[in-house]
C-alpha cells in the first residue's frame, strides 16, 4: 500500500490562520503590529524565492515586513551596521538573515550580531543554548515545522526511534535536541547519522521515523527504510530540468513507507509557518516590560 502524504501546505495554512488570529489580538489589545526585517545578500535565486515566500506569508497573517537586499560584495562591517540598526528599531521584532551568505562574509559573526530576542530563526548561540538547556525561546523554523507536521498528523514520536540524516546547524542538530526533550511532541530516541557514519543504511532501517536533511537529491532509497516507517524529506534540490526534488527517492520510498512528505508541499511551507509563528512570539515578548524575563 502506498504511503499517506503528509500535507505541509494544508498544515501550514492552519498554523498561519492561528498566527493571524494572534496578530489581530496583539494589535487589538496592545496596539502592536509584529514586524519582520528580512536581510538578503547577493543574488542566490533560491534565497530570493524563500525570502519572497516568507514576506508573502507575513502579509497574509498581518505581520509587517521589510526587505533589505544588499549586493553580493557587501562588506561584513556594512552588514553588521545594518543588523545593529535593526536591533535598535522598536518596530522590528524579528530579524531574518537569509543563509547562506556570500563566502567572503563572516556568517557566524553576522548571526551572532542579531539581538537574541529578535533572532526568530533561533540560529544564534543564546537561542541554541536555551534549546539545549531544555528552556527553548524560539525553536528553529524547519525543525519546529517537522515536529508540528508529525504532531498534527497524529504521528507520535514519544518512545519512537527517530533517525535524522544530516547534522546541520539549521536542521539536523536542533531537530535532534528538540525531539529528545522531555516534552510533549518529543521524548523520542534519537540517532543522528551523517556523511561519516559507518553502515548508514543499517541505522536508517532501524528507524520508526527517518528525517533526511542533507541536500542530496534522491539520497534515501526504498531499501534504506523499514516497511511502514514514516519519512520526512527536508531537502529541496533543483534538477537540471528545473524540477524541485527532495533528498528522498519519492517514487520508490512511498511504496514502502506508511507516511511521507512530498517535495514541494511538505516541510517547505511548514518552515515559513513557523517563521511567522516565531515573529509573533517575538513581538509578544518585546512588548512585555522585561522582554528577557523567562
Ligand atoms: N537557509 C536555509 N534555511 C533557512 C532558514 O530557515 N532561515 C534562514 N534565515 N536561512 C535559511
Amino acid at each position: 500500500m502506498a504511503a499517506v502524504l503528509l500535507d505541509g501546505k494544508k498544515t501550514a495554512q492552519a498554523i498561519q490562520a492561528e498566527v493571524a488570529a494572534g496578530v489581530a489580538a496583539l494589535v487589538g489589545e496592545r496596539g502592536v503590529r509584529p514586524g519582520l526585517a528580512a536581510v538578503l545578500v547577493g543574488d542566490n535565486p533560491a534565497s530570493e524565492v524563500y525570502v519572497r515566500n516568507k514576506r508573502k506569508a507575513c502579509e497574509q497573517v498581518g505581520i509587517r515586513s521589510w526587505l533589505h537586499h544588499l549586493p553580493a560584495d557587501t562588506a561584513s562591517s556594512t552588514l553588521l551596521e545594518l543588523i545593529r540598526q535593526l536591533n535598535a528599531d522598536p518596530s522590528v521584532h524579528g530579524i531574518l538573515v537569509q543563509l547562506p551568505l556570500p563566502p567572503k562574509i563572516d556568517e557566524r559573526a553576522i548571526v551572532q550580531a542579531v539581538a537574541p530576542v529578535k533572532d526568530i530563526d533561533g540560529f544564534g548561540p543564546e537561542n541554541l543554548g536555551l534549546l539545549a538547556a531544555g528552556q527553548p525561546r524560539y525553536l528553529p523554523c524547519t525543525p519546529h515545522g517537522v515536529q508540528q507536521l508529525l504532531l498534527r498528523h497524529g504521528i507520535e514520536v514519544e518512545g519512537a526511534h527517530v533517525v535524522i540524516v544530516g547534522r546541520s546547524l539549521i536542521v539536523g542538530r536542533p531537530l535532534a535536541l528538540m525531539l529528545m526533550q522531555k516534552a510533549a511532541g518529543a521524548n523520542a530516541t534519537v540517532t543522528v547519522v551523517h556523511s561519516r557514519s559507518r553502515d548508514l543504511a543499517e541505522l536508517t532501517r532501524r528507524a520508526d521515523v527517518v528525517v533526511v536533511a542533507i541536500g542530496q537529491a534522491g539520497f534515501l532509497k526504498a531499501d534504506m527504510i523499514r516497511p511502514g516507517a514514516v519519512v520526512v524529506d527536508v531537502g529541496i534540490n533543483r534538477q537540471a530540468d528545473g524540477r524541485l526534488v527532495g533528498d528522498v527517492d519519492f517514487e520508490g520510498v512511498r511504496q514502502v513507507a506508511s507516511a511521507i512528505t512530498p517535495v514541494p508541499g511538505g516541510v517547505g511551507p511548514m518552515t515559513i509557518a513557523m517563521l511567522v509563528h516565531n515573529t509573533l512570539a517575538a513581538a509578544r515578548l518585546l512588548c512585555r516590560a522585561d522582554p528577557l524575563a523567562r
